[in-house]
């Protein structure tokens, strides 16, 4: 990353090698004569393993500050079977009680993103992004403009091209088996009813720059790092398929009006969205979906 500048303080530093062990960037060199070699610090993916690895505080690292570093042994201990828990409980939520979240309440949600992993090397990808859409005034907006994405998808989908395409193309047919799920929301809202957003009284996009390797992983990772704190806080979220590709445009790139609507940079492209709300009902089950485990260890190649 350009500007950054690293140093290792000699005095604090005893020579151990664990920062030039967790670079990803291989950027400290150890050898048990000398204290570390930096090279191509503007490689840094600034994840802080480096000083999160030395017990001595020896790193100095211009991006990461001191304040900005939380303390792991500080923080909750989590067991597994808490998070598994957390992961189990989590269900997406399609009603929603008439009640605001309060602001402060959605900022903490938000700002876990912080930590979430991301292949991002560097500059504006390591930002975390995350636009944040209250008031009935501002989300019927967004209901409008999806509806409209929805309409042009509905008919792009149903046109020959599209069938044509997918006798060959695994991805047109993907696109192809929304359809029903597709008709059906727009025929609900017609009628009156919200399917796609479901009333929630918030909702959250998560964008990043199109330039940096990973943005699709980086936001799809931040929501669902958002979705479990939410559940762990008692609210209700549903990742929003059809809000995120309105706002994205996609298929359709001449279809821009809710990014603008969002002021997402230009630059930038809208990956994920969720809705945020306190739920309505109770939900007393969770179905496990088949889940294939394929192993290549030792012991299978040799069987
Ligand atoms: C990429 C993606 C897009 C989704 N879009 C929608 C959507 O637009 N509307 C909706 O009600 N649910 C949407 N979902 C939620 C799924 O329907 C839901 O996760 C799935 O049915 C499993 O249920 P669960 O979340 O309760 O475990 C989406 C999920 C994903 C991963």
């Amino acid at each position: 990353m350009k500007g950054v500048s690293i140093a290792v303080n000699e005095e604090k530093c005893k020579r151990d090698g664990l920062c030039a062990k967790v670079c990803p960037m291989r950027i400290f060199t150890h050898s048990k004569e000398s204290y570390p070699n930096i090279r191509n610090p503007e490689h840094c993916v600034i994840c802080g393993q480096c000083l999160a690895v030395c017990p001595h505080g020896a790193i100095e690292h211009s991006t990461l500050s001191g304040e900005g570093l939380a303390k792991i042994s500080d923080l909750h201990p989590v067991s597994a079977e808490a998070m598994m828990a957390v992961v189990r409980q989590r269900r997406s939520v399609r009603v929603y009680k008439d009640k605001e979240v309060p602001r402060e309440v959605i900022e903490e949600i938000a700002r876990c993103c912080g930590y979430c992993p991301t292949g991002a090397h560097g500059g504006e990808g390591w930002v975390r992004n995350v636009t944040v859409v209250t008031g009935r005034e501002n989300l019927r907006r967004v209901l409008d403009y999806t509806v409209e994405y929805m309409k042009r998808m509905k008919k792009l989908l149903e046109g020959v091209m599209v069938k044509v395409v997918s006798r060959w193309s695994l991805e047109a047919r993907g696109g192809l088996s929304t359809l029903p799920d597709l008709t059906l929301r727009l025929e609900e809202y017609e009628q009156g009813r919200d399917a796609i957003l479901y009333h929630a009284p918030a909702l959250l996009f998560v964008h990043a720059p199109k330039d940096t390797p990973t943005p699709q992983a980086d936001c799809d990772a931040a929501l669902y790092a958002m979705m479990l704190l939410a559940h762990a806080k008692g609210l209700g979220t549903c990742w929003m398929g059809w809000v995120q590709n309105a706002a994205a445009g996609f298929k359709i790139r001449s279809f821009r009006g809710l990014k603008g609507f969002l002021r997402v940079p230009e630059h930038h492209n809208v990956y994920s969205a969720m809705t945020l709300g306190y739920p309505a009902l109770e939900l007393h089950s969770v179905p496990f979906r088949e889940t294939r485990v394929t192993w290549l260890s030792d012991e299978s190649s040799s069987a």
